[in-house]
């Protein structure tokens, strides 16, 4: 059987990926900071002996190496990486401190660097494949969006720079959602099912707003063979919205 390690698991897109994975047959190891999420997700969960949800802070390198070790101890034959944590906080550019700045880079990018190299040797044994889960942030922006806008932007240029270390032998891409409604994916306090209005849906040429299984689709072709041919990738998951020109005429 093969593993996968996510990052963020325990709630939102990542669990949709989990959800994915372990549809497919594959062990899921997840890291996450939120215990009362990791209690849901486990609690919730279909197939439970198909994962184990670990509490731990990305943004923590030794917690995180620890926890990384932990894993490999218990031999997982690891093929699959998906680095999907992240956090945003949009901070006016004049409050935003140079503490809040290296943290988020820390969640947001670091950990993604941290995650492939440790695992890097496992993975190129198994031929495996890397998912890194960007944003459409990383090509635009709202005021106020610096450090996360910055982050993604760093993932971006990672994943084309880790496919050219980890070939010919791991496959690294990723994934760019865009307005995808991870509501219903929280933990159970925080849990919602927003009605979202016609103008918010079709804002998007592909007529709706996006959803976690949106991305978990796309990510298990990515990291399955059937993609083999993929690699240093980004792919957009946001109905088409970053290709609509927007003139305001009237
Ligand atoms: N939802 C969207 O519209 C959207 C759009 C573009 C990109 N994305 C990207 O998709 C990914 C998932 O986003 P989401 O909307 O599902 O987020 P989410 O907040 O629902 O889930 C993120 C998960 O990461 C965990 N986490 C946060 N900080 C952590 C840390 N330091 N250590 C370990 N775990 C930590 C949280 O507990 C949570 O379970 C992110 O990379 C995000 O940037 C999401």
């Amino acid at each position: 059987m093969y593993s996968a390690v996510i990052t963020g698991g325990a709630q939102g897109i990542g669990k949709a990926i989990c959800e994915k994975l372990m549809g497919e047959g594959v062990f899921v190891f997840i890291l996450d900071i939120d215990k009362e999420a990791i209690r849901d997700f486990e609690q919730e969960a279909v197939n439970t002996k198909l994962f184990n949800a670990i509490l731990c802070d990305v943004s923590d390198s030794n917690m995180l190496y620890r926890t990384l070790e932990s894993i490999k101890k218990q031999k997982p034959y690891l093929k699959y990486l998906i680095n999907n944590v992240a956090i945003s906080d949009f901070v006016p550019l004049k409050d935003l401190e140079l503490e809040e700045w290296n943290h988020i880079l820390a969640v947001n990018l670091t950990s993604y660097l941290l995650t492939v190299k440790y695992f890097q040797d496992d993975l190129k044994q198994a031929r495996g494949s890397v998912v890194n889960i960007c944003s459409t942030r990383a090509f635009m922006s709202e005021p106020h969006t610096e450090a996360y806008s910055a982050s993604k932007g760093g993932v971006f240029a990672l994943t084309h720079s880790l496919a050219m270390s980890m070939q010919p032998h791991v496959r690294v891409n990723s994934i760019s959602p865009g307005w995808i409604d991870v509501s219903a994916w929280q933990k159970k306090s925080h849990r919602k099912t927003p009605v979202w209005a016609e103008k918010h849906h079709m804002q998007h040429p592909a007529g709706r707003i996006g959803k976690p299984e949106d991305v978990a689709e796309l990510c298990w072709f990515l990291l399955s063979d059937k993609s083999a041919f993929i690699t240093g990738q980004n792919y957009n998951v946001d109905g088409g919205i970053t290709s609509k020109m927007i003139y305001e005429e009237e």
